[in-house]
């Protein structure tokens, strides 16, 4: 009765909410906005977006690897993602010899492709609501169970804080090959330097063939494969698109919070935000200081800096958002008018009350896990000492197993790097950490030998662990390095107990955001509610808008080539392009990708829209009203970053590449001009 009342509600508020462009949309219920999608442009159909019965576009979008969306482009398998989700794949499969990242990968025919290893990607068959099911004590592994003996994968997913939940049945393909990929120059044009803002220029973007059995069914690799046909694929536009024009972007974005209570925005805002930025910096200094000394580490550590930069750069951006839109406070005012309406209704009276005390109970311990992961957690040779304590530990161990671990270990340490971070992350921890929680004995043996420096250069001074001729296995539980690495063991364990997305998803705060969301949707008539992102596939539709941040700073939403050129510096590793793209620019030599912008003849290369949007959305297409591809989503802009929380329709902006753009790389720069044969150009 409860979950029937439930689902009216959600129908009705879908119904009634208009909030513009905030909203990633679960495609099944699509049918709720369509109404209000064609009236911003979109000129397709709920079926044409969401189809069980017959192809339709979720046909034609993957998840990507782990976390990231790709899409195809022809009735062959050609998928397009970005750059920076085929990153890892491109750097697995480049060698000194063949330096795909730094020179850009072009197969010149099917034979040319390359497998990727590990590489996989997942379709959506169906998803279907089973909330009803599950209240009527249905096992949700049984469920999934059934929906595995069809020969998919599944997955039971909550949404709405375990207020409703649905099936996932995918169909994952484990044949996936290297097409084409630009040199890095393009494809992390702007580096971190750029990431996360506009304008942008960079062509992110990369290229992968899906292969099946002769039955167009998921295999494993095998040089028989044939390519996948999917059922759908998306046709491109080559017309563009101008500022105000409909927008939507299909694909699986991965965490956002827009429900959460101020006491948790509060915590991310002055908690958690500040503490992993402070000790984020920490690192990239030293990581940057060294890279700075040598190419060798600036190569070695690109991946590592870019990651660990991604997270901190966003983070400021959000702490920004969220004091420049005054969430906590906003949110404490709403909160306040819903005690009022709660008061009379005795099964929400308390919630509010139950859910500070939840807060309470909990903030520490799950600070106490994100400190340690983000300080000595980080600490490669403590990570290694756990590792080999466990190998030394398993029946089978030897001596020579060991000694190779370590020579494993030590042939790419950079123990310059490491010993430096171990510094300062164990002095951060024993300063940040609730001092009554730190490992017994801990403080007292860093003063003892002098603080946190004097301590790390002793252990690595007493350690056999880096020295595959002294270390043995015996030798390796005594080991210092390994003792201290297991002081942190209770913290580690505890913080098992805590490993969840968010603050919020901790079971016992979770709980009582079931009631909540139900008392919100009961309360707050007029809001649209969709589930927060959780890695399911999702829909979100907005246009094509620049944004003004400050007074008569205005932004335009379309960055151009000419802007590559300007930023162009051979001696900035970031901005240092190709020559090839040099000498086009001087020639005008766009061929059929030139276009009129803004009176100048150039080649678009990014854009921006208002589409709700968050990590995972990587590589998602966003395409046109008529549903062909016209870009690749692959970032926010920095002002936006806190739509993960809190999403601002003046200024929350999703960054595109231009497909046009793509396109004229593949031919201009690639010389892969076929590639462009097999796809749908309108
Ligand atoms: N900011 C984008 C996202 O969150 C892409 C980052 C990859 N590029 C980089 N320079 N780190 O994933
Ligand atoms: N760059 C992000 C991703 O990789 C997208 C975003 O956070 O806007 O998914």
């Amino acid at each position: 009765m409860l979950k029937k009342l439930f689902l009216s509600v959600v129908l009705s508020c879908t119904l009634l909410g208009a909030s513009a462009d905030e909203g990633m949309w679960l495609p099944s219920l699509i049918g709720s906005r369509i109404k209000d999608m064609r009236k911003k442009g979109f000129r397709l159909t709920a079926e044409d977006v969401y189809s069980v019965n017959k192809a339709s576009l979720k046909d034609a979008v993957v998840l990507f690897g782990g976390g990231c969306t790709g899409e195809y482009v022809s009735e062959e398998g050609l998928l397009l993602t970005n750059h920076h989700c085929g990153y890892g794949s491109i750097q697995q499969l480049s060698s000194v010899e063949h330096d795909y990242l730094t020179n850009g990968f072009w197969a010149k025919s099917r034979g040319e492709e390359l497998p990727v290893p590990g590489l996989s990607v997942k379709r959506l068959v169906r998803m279907e609501d089973i909330t009803e099911r599950i209240a009527a004590g249905e096992k949700a592994q049984d469920i999934v169970a059934a929906a595995r003996k069809e020969g998919y994968d599944a997955a039971v997913e909550q949404m709405y804080y375990g207020n409703q939940q649905f099936l996932f049945v995918y169909e994952i393909f484990r044949d996936v090959r290297l097409v084409g990929a630009p040199p890095s120059s393009i494809g992390k044009f702007g580096g971190d330097t750029d990431n996360w803002i506009w304008p942008r220029h960079t062509g992110d973007f990369s290229i992968f063939r899906v292969y099946a059995d002769e039955n167009n069914r998921p295999a494993t690799y095998s040089k028989d494969n044939k390519p996948y046909r999917p059922a759908r694929h998306f046709s491109i536009s080559t017309k563009g698109v101008g500022e105000g024009d409909f927008t939507m972007i299909y694909g699986f974005p991965g965490n956002t919070q827009e429900y959460v209570i101020s006491d948790a925005v509060k915590y991310v805002a002055e908690v958690s935000d500040p503490m992993k930025i402070a000790l984020r910096t920490k690192r990239l200094d030293i990581i940057s200081a060294e890279q700075a000394k040598s190419a060798e580490v600036r190569i070695a550590y690109a991946a590592v800096h870019a990651s660990i930069a991604n997270a901190w750069k966003k983070w400021q951006g959000e702490v920004l958002g969220l004091q420049r839109l005054g969430t906590v406070e906003s949110k404490q005012a709403y909160e306040k008018k819903f005690a009022q309406w709660a008061q009379s209704k005795p099964e929400y009276a308390s919630l509010l009350d139950s859910m500070r005390v939840a807060y309470k109970g909990v903030e520490q311990e799950y600070y106490i896990r994100e400190l340690y992961s983000e300080s000595v957690g980080t600490v490669s040779v403590f990570n290694f000492a756990r590792t080999l304590s466990a190998a030394a530990g398993k029946e089978g161990a030897t001596d020579e197993s060991i000694k190779a671990q370590v020579a494993k270990f030590s042939a790419d340490y950079n123990r310059t790097i490491d010993e430096q971070i171990a510094v300062e992350m164990l002095g951060e921890f024993l300063q940040r950490m609730p001092q009554e929680r730190l490992p017994e004995g801990l403080k007292q043996d860093v003063e003892s030998k002098g603080g946190a420096k004097a301590y790390v250069e002793w252990l690595y001074s007493a350690t056999n662990l880096l020295s595959s001729d002294k270390i043995t296995l015996q030798s390796v539980a005594d080991d210092v390095m390994v003792t201290f690495a297991q002081r942190f063991n209770p913290i580690i364990e505890n913080s098992r107990k805590y490993a969840y997305r968010n603050l919020s998803n901790v079971p016992s705060i979770e709980k009582w955001y079931r009631p909540y969301m139900r008392a919100l949707r009961e309360w707050d008539k007029n809001r649209a509610f969709y589930p927060d992102a959780n890695l399911t596939l999702r829909v979100a539709y907005g246009s094509v808008a620049g944004y003004e941040y400050a007074d008569a700073e205005y932004h335009h939403p379309v960055s151009t080539i000419d802007g590559i050129i300007a930023k162009d510096d051979p001696n900035i590793y970031d901005y240092n392009i190709p020559q090839s793209l040099r000498d086009i620019y001087a020639k005008k030599d766009y061929g059929r990708w030139g276009v009129d912008v803004n009176g100048r003849y150039s080649v678009p290369v990014c854009f921006l829209a208002t589409n709700h949007t968050s990590g995972g959305n990587s590589g998602s297409p966003i395409i046109n009203g008529r549903g062909e591809l016209i870009g690749i989503n692959f970032d926010r802009t920095w002002r936006s970053t806190m739509s993960d929380i809190e999403f601002d329709p003046s200024i929350c902006r999703n960054i595109s590449v231009d497909i046009r753009y793509v396109l004229f790389v593949i031919d201009r720069i690639g010389g892969a001009g076929y590639l462009i044969e097999e796809m749908d150009l309108k």
